[in-house]
Order: C-alpha cells, then structure tokens, then sequence
C-alpha cells in the first residue's frame, strides 16, 4: 500500500475523480497542489491505479531508481536518448528532481514514479511533458519501467489511472505519445489505452544517438470519456 504520508493525500483518480479532486483541493488554493508539489503537511498527491500507484519522485527514491535504471539499462537505452556519463549518479539524479520540480511549478511538465501497491517498489516512470496552455491544452507523454517488471500490465494500469488526471485535473483536451516505428511494445500499449495512430513524423527525437522517424498518436478527452466504464 501506498506510505501513510501518501494515502492522507489520496487521490482515487479511477472512482471519483471529480469529487476527490475538489476534497484535495480544499487544503489548498486551486491547483497550487499541483504547482507547490505538496499539501500542507508536506503530504503528496497519489494518483491510484488497480495495482500501482503514482506519485511524484522524491530525492528518497534515489537508491531504487538508480538501481532499477541500472539494471533495465539495455532494455531502455535502445529507445531513449543517449544517456548521459553521471546518468545514474545522485547529483544527476538531484538536479533531475529540481528540474521536475521547478516544471511542475511552472505548469510545464508532470513526472511521476510508478509504485506497486504490494510492497511499495518503484517499478517505473511516466511524464507528462511540454504542457502548452491557451487555444492547444495538449502535453506529450513518456514512460518506461524497469525491465523485471515487464509485460505484466503494470504500464497499462498506470496509464489508465493517469489519463483522467490529464483530462480532468489538469484540463487538458488532448495528451500526444510518439514512439519509433520498430517500438511494437510502446504502440501496443498505447493502442490497447484507445490512443489513435496520427501519421509519421520524420526524424523526429535523437533517440539512442540517432535521429529517428517517430509514428505519432493522440488521445482526445473526448474519447478517453467514452471508453471509460
Ligand atoms: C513500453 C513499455 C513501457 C510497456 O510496459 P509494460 O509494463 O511491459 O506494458 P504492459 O505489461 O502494461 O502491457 C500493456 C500492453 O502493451 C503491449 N506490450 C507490452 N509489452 C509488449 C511486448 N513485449 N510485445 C508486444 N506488446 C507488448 C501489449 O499490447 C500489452 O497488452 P497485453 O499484455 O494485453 O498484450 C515497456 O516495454 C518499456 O519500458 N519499454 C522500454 C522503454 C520504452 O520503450 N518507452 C517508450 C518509448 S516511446
């Protein structure tokens, strides 16, 4: 189960988003739960899915990070870009959390950590990126997850829990995802969570040190309304 810390910051996105979204905010100014990255008290929104959880990342989870990322080393980096020399080292890994923290403020970019419910190990990362406002209300979407914790549905689960948090918590209209061609694990995925296919972008991210061709989908609050339960 989520730490205690969390579950007072509970967050039921699948059940009552709406209503849960409104209790939360009580403690706060509208959104500044979001923005400030905590409640009074220090406690953190938890956005739950059936078998996972999402919370930001802490400067805590460091060890199982770096460790997780460590070992899934060959898995990701053929489709992420190039890691860097210090990529797993604690300085790295600070300098990450207060970039998150200063974008999450600004409104720019959501991380999360992604946590089984069981016993609390970090399993993985989703981002929601590149948020533009006024007449787009879209953000991009990223994610990984340890190689030990592969094709068991843990990513599916904590996708399906983050979308409404797109649509209804944040308002936005629209997320993108872009994965390369040869990614059949990725497009599965997002096909499986209802995104649509959009077309191909040409040399599109410097992905594993080349730029490489990108199928581009999109998932629209319109839709993501309709295939819920
Ligand atoms: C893509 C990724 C996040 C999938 O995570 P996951 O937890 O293994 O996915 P799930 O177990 O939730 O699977 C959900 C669906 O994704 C698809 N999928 C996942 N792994 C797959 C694989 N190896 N082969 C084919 N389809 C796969 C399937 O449609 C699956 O549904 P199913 O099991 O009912 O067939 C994971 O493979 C990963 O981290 N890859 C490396 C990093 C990466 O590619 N990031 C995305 C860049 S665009």
């Amino acid at each position: 189960m989520p730490p205690n810390d969390a579950i007072a910051g509970r967050i039921s996105q699948r059940t009552q988003p709406k209503r849960a979204i409104g209790a939360a905010m009580m403690h706060s100014r509208p959104m500044a739960f979001m923005r400030g990255l905590t409640f009074p008290g220090g406690q953190q929104p938890v956005i739950l899915g059936r078998d996972v959880y999402l919370r930001y990342p802490r400067i805590a989870d460091f060890h199982a990070w770096a460790e997780l990322r460590g070992e899934s080393r060959e898995f990701l980096s053929k489709w992420e870009p190039v890691w860097a020399e210090d990529e797993l080292s604690r300085g790295a890994y600070r300098r990450r959390i207060k970039r998150y923290q200063k974008e999450t403020r600004l409104d720019s970019a959501y991380a999360f950590f992604v946590f089984r419910k069981s016993d609390d190990k970090l399993m993985g990362g989703c981002t929601l990126s590149n948020v533009r406002r006024g007449v787009t209300q879209c953000c991009a979407l990223g994610y990984w997850i340890g190689s030990r914790f592969a094709r068991q549905g843990f990513m599916h689960d904590a996708l399906a829990a983050l979308v409404p948090f797109v649509f209804k918590t944040l308002g936005l209209h629209r997320i993108e995802a872009a994965c390369v061609p040869a990614n059949s694990p990725s497009r599965n995925l997002l096909s499986k969570l209802g995104f649509r296919e959009e077309g191909l972008a040409r040399k599109y991210l410097l992905i594993n040190g080349m730029w490489a061709d990108h199928v581009l989908f999109g998932l629209l609050e319109d839709e993501a309304l309709k295939m819920r339960p």
